[in-house]
């Protein structure tokens, strides 16, 4: 059985007319690096809670269909237990930041707390995680004094230290800049390392097309597409439902159209490399100067 699995699963809001969520069926394996990809408003951030039970538990709404987290309904679950299995890093990082902590430290430290974890392990714990994130620079300082992007990184950091075997990460990167980005995407490839189940919804599509296993695509509240990273993302349909496609993909695409033999599209820098290789050695190498 699937680790996470949704069963024509759709959606209301309590306020809202329409579903926002139709009909969704997804496996999730466990181990797996899933991307939620589609345009604004098209049910990421809604399926992210639907998973960490917000709804049904907090947004009653209405919800159809099952949901089963390691076999069991969504219904069942004790919210406590849930949010130890599956830590949720939020979109809007100033939400996810509590408010009574006076230290980027005892932030990190707060859930661990709240579980009445032994001082000298919750030190340990928190201080591996800083490392882990390279933020020393940040412990001392005030939660509420900080960045977007460096409040993106405790958010993280705060989720990370608590160990939970899924992590729903909803686009983690939207204050960062490109650096800070790599850096984040780093530690989520790390999380997938350490066997964690990863659901990471984010419009970056490079570097998704790099690290995520798997992709789901969303269009107006439908996973309208899923299958693996190079299935999804060499396939236009994904533009016309209002994601992007890597750049190296559309060139690829577009090479194909104008009858180049291109016979795997590139998704990452490395691959429109060998593809090029490729090109050129079927071409007898003459355009290469050595
Ligand atoms: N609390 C709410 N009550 C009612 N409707 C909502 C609520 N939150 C979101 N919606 C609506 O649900 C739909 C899906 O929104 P959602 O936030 O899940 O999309 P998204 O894919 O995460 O978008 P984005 O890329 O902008 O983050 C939208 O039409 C939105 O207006
Ligand atoms: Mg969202």
């Amino acid at each position: 059985m699937s680790f996470i699995q949704l069963r024509n699963v759709s959606y209301k809001y309590p306020i809202g007319k329409r579903d926002v969520l139709k009909d969704i069926n997804v496996n999730v394996e466990k181990g797996g690096f899933y991307a939620l990809i589609g345009a604004n408003g098209s049910g990421k951030t809604t399926f992210c809670n639907v998973l960490r039970g917000f709804v049904p538990h907090f947004y009653k709404g209405d919800l159809r269909g099952d949901v089963l987290i390691d076999g069991k309904d969504i219904r069942e679950w004790d919210m406590g237990e849930l949010a130890q299995k599956i830590g949720f890093v939020f979109q809007n990082p100033f939400t996810q930041i509590s408010g009574v902590k006076d230290t980027v430290f005892e932030e990190i430290a707060f859930g661990l707390e709240n579980l009445g974890v032994a001082v000298e392990v919750i030190t340990q714990k928190v201080e591996e995680v800083i490392g882990l994130l390279g933020i020393e620079y940040l412990r001392d300082k005030n939660p509420q004094e900080l960045s977007g992007g460096q409040k993106q990184r405790v958010a993280l950091a705060s989720i990370i230290v608590m160990e939970p075997e899924i992590l729903v990460i909803d686009e983690p990167t939207s204050q960062l800049d490109p650096q800070g980005t790599e850096e984040i995407f780093k530690i989520i490839e790390l999380m997938k390392h350490k066997g964690k189940t990863i659901i990471l919804a984010e419009h970056k599509i490079e570097l998704i097309a790099e690290k995520a296993d798997k992709i789901l695509v969303f269009q107006d509240g439908e996973v309208v597409m899923q299958g693996t990273t190079e299935e999804i993302l060499t396939d236009q349909r994904v533009q016309e439902y209002g994601a992007a496609l890597p750049q190296y993909a559309l060139l690829g695409l577009e090479m194909k159209r104008q009858n180049w033999e291109v016979d795997r599209i590139p998704l990452t820098e490395q691959q429109a490399i060998t593809t090029v290789k490729g090109l050129v050695a079927a071409k007898g190498g003459q355009i290469c100067h050595s």
